[in-house]
């Protein structure tokens, strides 16, 4: 991927910001991700008082694009203090593995980004085998 997509979707991903549903931790955090097709999907942050069931950014996004018959990801960028990385959790990674392991994962760096793919984010991850 070049440059120029990767800010544009840093940027759609800092623009989720301001839709982040965050009294509890105040932490805002977008996320954008690209599609095969080209298509561009955000998403941000939804805390609940029962925090344990607060939703992240990322897969409040993956699961948006699926609702639009989108699941091939091909790069996602989030966003959360500003310039500084913003690395998915854990939990995270495990979900959006589900839908390309190969996928880059864009985050802040100052004033630029560093690129990684899932692959490195999350190694031997758990594979649903029946046998
Ligand atoms: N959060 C995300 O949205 N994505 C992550 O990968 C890590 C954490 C959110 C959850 C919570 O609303 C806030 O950041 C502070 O943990």
């Amino acid at each position: 991927m070049k440059k120029i997509e990767y800010t544009k979707l840093l940027q759609l991903a800092k623009e989720s910001q301001n839709f982040s549903y965050s009294p509890y931790s105040n932490f805002c955090v977008g996320s954008a991700i690209l599609f095969e097709n080209g298509q561009i999907v955000t998403g941000c942050n939804v805390e609940n008082s029962s925090y344990g069931l607060s939703l992240c950014a990322e897969r409040n996004a993956m699961t948006t694009a699926v609702t639009k018959g989108l699941n091939k990801p091909i790069a996602i960028a989030i966003v959360g203090k500003p310039g500084v990385p913003c690395a998915p959790c854990g939990a995270c990674r495990q979900f959006l593995v589900e839908f390309n392991y190969e996928m880059d994962v864009v985050l802040e760096n100052g004033l630029d980004f560093k690129v990684y793919k899932l692959s490195t984010l999350l190694p031997d991850h758990f594979v649903y085998k029946t046998e």
